[in-house]
C-alpha cells in the first residue's frame, strides 16, 4: 500500500529525467538519480548542481537552491541502487517501446511493494507499459512538460488498475512541488501531446504546400492564438469567441480542407440548443453572462501583462524575420 512519498529515484538523468530530478529535490525530497552507468549518472548530477547553481544566482531557481541541490540529489551505481528504499520512482529513458519496457521491469524488481512507479513517456499508452511491472496497481503515467522547473502542468495517467492510494500519493508529491496535477485518460499521446501534434502536423502541411516557412508559422501561432493559451484553453476561448462564430467559420475550413476539418458534431449541437458560450452562458463550460465583465477584466489584465513581458524579453533569439 503506497503511503506518503518521502523518498524518490529518477531514472534516466536526461533532460526530463534530470529536471524532475532537480525539480523534487528543491521541493525537499531526497532524490537518487540512476543512468546508462554510475559515471553518467554522476555527470548528470554534477550538471544539474552547477545548473541550480547559476540558476539561483540569475533569480530563476529560488534562494537556497543550490545547497537545496547538493543536499538531496544523489548519484546511483544503478537503477537497483537507485531505487532501494524509494517510495517513488520516476522512468524518464528514451522513448523506445522495448527500453521502456526492460527499464520498468527491472525498476519493479528492486522496488519495495509499496514504492509507486512513475513513467514520463510522452505517448505511449501506460496500459502498454503497466505489462511490465509485477504491482500495476502502483504504477501509472506522470507526464511531465519540459523544462520541468518551469511548465506548471503534470499529467496524471491512471490505468483501471492504478489504485486509488497510489493516485493520492502522486498527488500530494506533485502539491509539494508546485505543479498543475491533472487526471487524464489513460489514450496514445494523453491530451498535451495529441494536440501538440495535431497542431505540428496542420503546421507542417502548411509548410509542405509552400503557404508559409516555419518561421511564419510560429510569428503568428506565438503572437495570435498562442498568446491566449497561456490563460485560456480552446474551450474557454471558443466560448468568449461564440460558438456560433466557431460554427460558421468552420464552413469555409471544411469546403477548403474537407471533412476533415468539418464543424465538430458535439459545436453543431450546442449551437442548436441555443448554447452559444459566454454571451449565453452556457457553452462548453458554465458562464455567467453576470459575470461578462469580471471574466474581461481578467483577460484583459493577463493579455496586458503578458504583452509587457513579451516586449520585455523581445523576441528568442532564433526568430528571423520575416520578409
Ligand atoms: N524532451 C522533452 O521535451 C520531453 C517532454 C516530456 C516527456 N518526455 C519523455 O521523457 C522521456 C525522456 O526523454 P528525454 O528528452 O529526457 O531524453 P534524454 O535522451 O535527454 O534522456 C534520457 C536519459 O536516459 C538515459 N538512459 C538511456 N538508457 C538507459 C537505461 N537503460 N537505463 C538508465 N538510463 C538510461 C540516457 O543516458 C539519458 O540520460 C521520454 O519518454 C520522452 O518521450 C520528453
Amino acid at each position: 500500500m503506497p503511503t506518503e512519498i518521502t523518498k524518490v529515484a529518477v531514472v534516466g538523468g536526461g533532460y526530463m529525467g534530470g529536471g524532475i530530478a532537480q525539480t523534487l529535490a528543491l521541493a525537499g525530497l531526497p532524490c537518487a538519480l540512476a543512468d546508462v552507468t554510475a559515471e553518467a549518472a554522476q555527470n548528470s548530477v554534477r550538471r544539474l548542481v552547477e545548473e541550480g547553481k547559476d540558476y539561483e544566482s540569475r533569480g530563476l531557481f529560488p534562494e537556497g537552491a543550490h545547497d537545496l541541490l547538493v543536499a538531496n540529489l544523489r548519484a546511483a551505481e544503478s537503477i537497483e541502487s537507485a531505487v532501494e528504499g524509494a517510495d517513488y520512482v520516476s522512468e524518464a529513458v528514451p522513448e523506445i517501446l522495448d527500453l521502456k519496457q526492460a527499464t520498468l521491469a527491472r525498476i519493479s524488481n528492486a522496488a519495495g511493494p509499496h514504492t509507486v512507479i512513475g513513467s514520463n513517456t510522452s505517448a505511449i499508452p501506460i496500459g502498454t507499459l503497466a505489462e511490465s511491472v509485477t504491482r500495476p496497481q502502483n504504477f501509472l503515467g506522470v507526464h511531465w512538460m519540459n523544462p520541468s522547473f518551469f511548465v506548471p502542468s503534470v499529467e496524471i495517467i491512471p490505468t483501471e488498475n492504478t489504485s486509488p492510494e497510489a493516485i493520492g500519493a502522486v498527488e500530494e508529491l506533485l502539491k509539494k512541488a508546485c505543479k498543475v496535477a491533472t487526471r487524464v485518460a489513460d489514450s496514445a499521446g494523453f491530451v498535451a501531446n495529441r494536440l501538440q501534434y495535431a497542431l505540428f502536423k496542420e503546421a507542417s502541411s502548411m509548410v509542405e504546400e509552400g503557404l508559409a516557412t516555419p518561421e511564419v508559422v510560429d510569428e503568428v501561432v506565438s503572437n495570435a492564438f498562442g498568446f491566449r493559451l497561456a490563460f485560456f484553453g480552446p474551450f474557454a476561448i471558443a466560448d468568449i469567441a461564440g460558438l456560433d462564430v466557431y460554427e460558421n467559420s468552420f464552413r469555409s475550413i471544411e469546403s477548403a480542407y474537407g471533412s476533415r476539418l468539418a464543424a465538430p458534431e458535439v459545436l453543431k449541437g450546442k449551437v442548436a440548443e441555443g448554447h452559444l458560450g459566454l454571451k449565453t452562458g452556457q457553452g462548453f463550460l458554465t458562464m455567467d453572462p453576470a459575470a461578462a465583465q469580471e471574466i474581461a477584466n481578467y483577460r484583459d489584465r493577463a493579455y496586458s501583462e503578458l504583452k509587457a513581458l513579451k516586449e520585455r524579453l523581445g523576441p528568442p533569439p532564433f526568430l528571423s524575420k520575416n520578409a
